[in-house]
């Protein structure tokens, strides 16, 4: 039997450029200097250091299988490097998202996102990676849906032996940190009951029914949770294999042309569309957004990371990225109201506990109360 490789995808924010909007060549410098010599000591088998937006995204494969501590412990060493390289620069949010100052033994709960498979690399391995900016992990949910259980996405669920079995769903809590596995097309509409709530419920990882094969990971780390005050919205990022007994690399895709509505943009606060770009354009600016994915396919070989291709960097998406910034700028207009801005208990920034406890004693019981019919008392005026 071939070896199992490990595939890692470790991201954290540790300084923007400028602002929150995309990275310093620096910092993609000083990660790729620890991850070589990571793969001098024969932790790694081959790495790709690139970013999206203001994240930086270390892609990673070894043979040491999931929440290693010497791949962690270096991907930790990385984002370290490269908050030095922020803090010299004096970039924006430098280290944010490392919420510990040492490292013990597990990136997962100290900042960073993860999302790692572990497989027996088959005879051709189409890989594709989602990394997002301005968003949060329930970003996957939709497309991981229509990608994997939806037949008006993926004829291949129809009319592909293999794929025609379904597939099996790992959907964590995250609030209550619990999951549950539901197995699709029969348990779809339960699936869905918990799904399309994404702040609370993400979909965490997809089996193949046919095989039992790990199909697709993402990471689910909000790091508001983590910290328990707001450190930035947790940018997710999802692997998804292709071709053969997953879905084609173009079904994967194909969610991505409808720019579903997602929780992020200014501030981690509020609802805007998902827009598909290329490297190149996943810039966030207006706004802070709108929130961007970018697609980024590698082939791999005996674990080497051939690629990436920038999937995104297709005309075909030019209609999802106009519709986009139709959308874009209709939620824009709502301003602070609902639903452009989150529902109160999703705003990573409120104001709201000090507006309420600045105006407790004019919060009056309505209870017998009429409205108030007469003009309130003015406060007095000096008219001289
Ligand atoms: C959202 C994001 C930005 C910032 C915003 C305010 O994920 O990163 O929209 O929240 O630019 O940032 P601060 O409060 O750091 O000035
Ligand atoms: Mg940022
Ligand atoms: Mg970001």
């Amino acid at each position: 039997m071939s070896q199992e490789i490990t595939l890692s995808v470790i991201k954290a924010d540790v300084g923007g450029w400028v602002g929150h909007s995309a990275m310093h060549p620096e910092l993609e410098r000083a990660a790729r200097e620890v991850l070589s010599e990571g793969k001098q000591r024969g932790i790694l088998v081959d790495y790709h250091v690139t970013h999206c937006g203001d994240d930086l995204e270390l892609i990673m494969t070894h043979t040491r299988g999931v929440e290693h501590r010497d791949v962690h412990e270096l991907a930790w060493r990385a984002f370290e490097r490269a908050t030095e390289a922020a803090r010299d620069l004096k970039l924006y949010g430098a280290g944010q998202d490392l919420l510990s100052d040492a490292f013990s033994g597990n990136v997962r709960g100290m900042g960073p996102g993860v999302a790692e498979m572990t497989f027996v690399e088959r005879k051709s391995e189409t890989i594709v990676i989602f990394l997002a900016d301005k968003t949060s992990p329930g970003a996957w949910n939709l497309p991981l849906f229509r990608m994997f259980a939806d037949p008006f996405n993926t004829a291949g669920l129809v009319i592909s032996p293999t794929l025609h079995h379904g597939f099996r769903f790992e959907v964590h809590d995250v609030r209550e940190n619990k999951r549950i596995i539901l197995d699709c097309p029969e348990e779809m509409y339960d699936l869905l009951i918990f799904i399309g709530a994404p702040s609370r419920y993400n979909i965490k990882a997809v089996y193949s029914r046919a095989t039992g094969e790990i199909a697709a990971v993402s990471s689910t780390d909000r790091l508001s949770l983590i910290a328990g005050r707001y450190v930035g919205k947790d940018d997710p990022v999802c692997i998804v294999r292709c071709q053969s007994q997953f879905p084609a690399v173009g079904e994967v895709l194909e969610p991505f042309a409808f720019p579903h509505v997602v929780e992020g943009w200014m501030r981690g606060s509020h609802h805007g569309p998902l827009m598909p770009v290329s490297q190149r354009e996943a810039r966030p600016s207006r706004f802070d957004g709108p929130p961007r994915v970018i697609a980024l396919g590698f082939q791999l070989a005996e674990g080497r990371l051939i690629g990436p291709v920038d999937l995104f960097d297709d005309p075909s998406f030019d209609l999802a990225r106009r519709q986009a910034n139709l959308i874009a700028g209709y939620l824009r207009r709502h301003g602070p109201f609902e639903p452009h801005r989150l529902p109160m208990e999703e705003m990573e920034y409120t104001t709201l506990p000090d507006v309420m406890s600045r105006l407790a004693d004019r919060m009056e019981p309505l209870d017998g109360r009429q409205p108030l019919t007469q003009p309130a008392p003015q406060p007095e005026m000096d008219v001289d």
